[in-house]
């Protein structure tokens, strides 16, 4: 028995991607076989499709780093066939063949039940871009912010971004965009954000070691210059989720929003959580912080993949793009 998949090859340095059908694995002890539904499209999975180091450990390879679907064969006590699942991170799209091919065989301790009020679709609408924007801002209430100011959120049109600027708005939170897309003004304002700032004119005048206060706490998906002048920029006790690198991976700042306004940097890695974390993140996100994606998100088949995959690295998606295996 066979599967389709978005598979990836390395010939001579060059990598290419076309739709294979392949063999259908065995599960192992203590492992599922999931017939996924959904994946989606995470900008982890675009440098996987195009072989940039430190994602995939091999290649041949399929992508796909968040999968839900429908269990399918059972080696393991804790699920049985038929039980609705989630996967996401771990080595799910990094040395495990991942989400964008229609069958995932996966250690039975990666995956969360799916919950009761949300659908599969629902599920991959917030992927591992929403389950990020969760771990994101737990972190920051967590350690404390200033409800008082609004909220910086970096890369607010991306995945991880405006699903975080979603459900802050959603717990009450006034929150202000950073972004490189301005123009998306009436898409900013649809995800609740109340300021708009651009990217470049935020970041004019440099990062200083501090600056005026503006913001009771962040979740920065881009790091580099636009973390450094966010830090700087958060009030005394405020807190700051990073999580991600797509402006820079290095950053230049100074101790003293640490140690004159005591604010915290906290890392993000969702793909690690424990599993009793991203089982609770889960709930959050189909109970109290649950948000209807539906408008900000684009389903297409893999045969759509390339041209998404290239969006993304070029940084002009917008919202969430969801992968719908079969018919
Ligand atoms: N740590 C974790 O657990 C974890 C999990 C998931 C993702 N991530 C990381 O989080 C980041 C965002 O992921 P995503 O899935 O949300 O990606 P995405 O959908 O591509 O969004 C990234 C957004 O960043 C902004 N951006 C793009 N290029 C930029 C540049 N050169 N300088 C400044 N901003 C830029 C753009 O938004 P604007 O135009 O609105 O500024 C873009 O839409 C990535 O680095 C990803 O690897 C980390």
């Amino acid at each position: 028995m066979e599967y389709k998949a978005y598979y990836v090859e390395e010939n001579d340095g060059v990598f290419s991607s076309s739709i294979k059908e392949l063999e259908i694995p065995e599960p192992n002890d203590g492992e599922l076989l999931v017939s996924v539904s959904y994946s989606s499209l995470n900008y982890k999975d675009a440098l996987c499709a195009k072989g940039v180091k430190g994602v995939a450990a091999f290649y041949p390879f399929v992508p796909g780093i968040d999968a839900v679907g429908t269990v399918a064969k059972s080696k393991s006590d804790e699920f049985k066939e038929g039980d609705k699942v989630i996967c996401s991170g771990y080595k799910l799209g990094m040395n495990v063949n991942g989400g964008f091919g229609s069958c995932i065989c996966v250690p039975s301790d990666w995956v969360v039940p799916l919950p009761t009020s949300m659908s599969d679709f629902e599920a991959m609408s917030y992927g591992v871009a929403g389950l990020t924007s969760a771990a994101c801002i737990k972190s920051i209430l967590d350690k404390g912010v200033v409800e008082t100011l609004p909220m910086a959120v970096s890369g607010v049109t991306g995945g991880v971004g405006s699903v975080a600027a979603g459900i802050l708005t959603k717990i009450g939170f006034s929150v202000t965009a950073i972004t490189g897309k301005s123009s998306e003004e009436a898409f900013l304002k649809q995800i609740g954000c109340e300021q708009i700032l651009n990217r470049d004119e935020f970041l004019e005048g440099g990062v200083r070691p501090l600056d005026k206060t503006a913001f009771g706490g962040g979740v920065d998906t881009v790091g580099g210059d636009i973390l450094a002048k966010i830090l700087s920029q958060t009030a005394q006790k405020g807190s700051v989720a990073c999580c991600g690198n797509v402006a820079g991976a290095s950053f230049q700042s100074s101790v003293f929003p640490f140690i004159l306004r005591g604010i915290s940097l906290l890392g993000i890695d969702s793909a690690e959580s424990s599993i009793e974390l991203k089982k609770y993140l889960w709930e959050m996100l189909a109970g109290e912080w649950k948000l209807d994606l539906s408008e900000q998100t684009k389903t297409i088949q893999l045969n759509e993949l390339d041209s998404e995959i290239d969006k993304i690295l070029d940084g002009l998606q917008i919202g969430r793009v969801v992968i719908k295996h079969g018919d």
